[in-house]
């Protein structure tokens, strides 16, 4: 399988804010990503994933260890790797359709092509009827879908999630985590998601890494057998409870 992200040894530390001695965060953490895989990395709070996730976008730098994006060295931000963080960030002045389209106007696209595109994926997201409003005039999941097709419509070639839905209340969270199934198999998406609810990594990922507390590293790859397209029903199955299992007493 192709290779898209490619994580060796990363080492990533902080200034302690008091001035005392640095924390070290990450340690000697390796995980790949190929085209077209949907990986979770579960772990502790506070252990080092939204760190973890920062550095493979590019906000951030390691201090020891290679991150490479399509074989190539991360040394900033950029948009084909895409980022939808727990809460939507939209602009409050614009509506939905201009929310979705503001990135693309930046890379000075035909109107007809913004169009198309804005439509193709309001539409795979759910949000066809609600182009006029505004977030304010939204649900929280509603938001958040706008904050996933803002992303989407850039077509990035890859995906970080940093618990998505971990803000929506259960039947909201259900229904994107369907919605995150269905989308990542019409388009082919590649992506790594953060998350705490390992039933939510069992479910959406084909793999995956577990980090332990702090410093993180990976204390366990797991490859998630269940055949595709999944639905949420997955959760009652026996095999999916004892790989549930697998992971919490890897956790605790
Ligand atoms: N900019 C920063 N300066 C100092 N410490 C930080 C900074 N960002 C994160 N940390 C620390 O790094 C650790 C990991 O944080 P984070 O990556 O947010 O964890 P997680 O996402 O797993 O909950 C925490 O102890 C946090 O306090
Ligand atoms: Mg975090």
């Amino acid at each position: 399988m192709e290779e898209r992200l490619k994580i060796r040894a990363l080492r990533k530390s902080y200034d302690h804010p008091n001035g005392g001695e640095r924390c070290l965060v990450l340690d000697d953490v390796s995980l790949t990503v190929g085209k077209g895989e949907l990986i979770s990395l579960v772990g502790p709070s506070g252990c080092g994933k939204s760190t973890l996730l920062r550095i493979i976008a590019g906000f951030e730098t390691a201090e020891v260890g290679v991150v490479e994006f399509c074989a190539k060295p991360v040394s900033g931000p950029s948009p084909e790797r895409g980022v939808v963080f727990q809460s939507p960030v939209l602009f409050p002045w614009l509506n939905v359709r201009d929310n979705i389209t503001y990135g693309l106007k930046l890379r000075r696209l035909s109107d007809e092509t913004i169009e198309h595109l804005c439509q193709r994926y309001m539409s795979l997201t759910g949000l066809s009827d609600k182009g006029d409003f505004y977030p304010a005039q939204l649900s929280g999941g509603m938001q958040q879908r706008v904050a996933l097709a803002r992303v989407l419509v850039l077509e990035p070639k890859m995906l970080l999630l940093d618990e998505p839905f971990a803000s929506l209340d259960a039947p909201t969270r259900m229904k994107m985590q369907q919605l995150l199934l269905d989308v990542s198999i019409k388009i082919g998406l590649t992506s790594l998601m953060v998350t705490h609810d390992i039933e939510e990594a069992l479910l959406l990922s084909d793999r995956v890494y577990v980090l332990s507390g702090s410093p993180a590293c990976v204390i366990r790859e797991l490859t998630v057998p269940f055949a595709r397209p999944r639905h949420l029903d997955l959760v009652g199955d026996s095999d999916f409870a004892s790989m549930k299992r697998e992971i919490l007493h890897a956790l605790i």
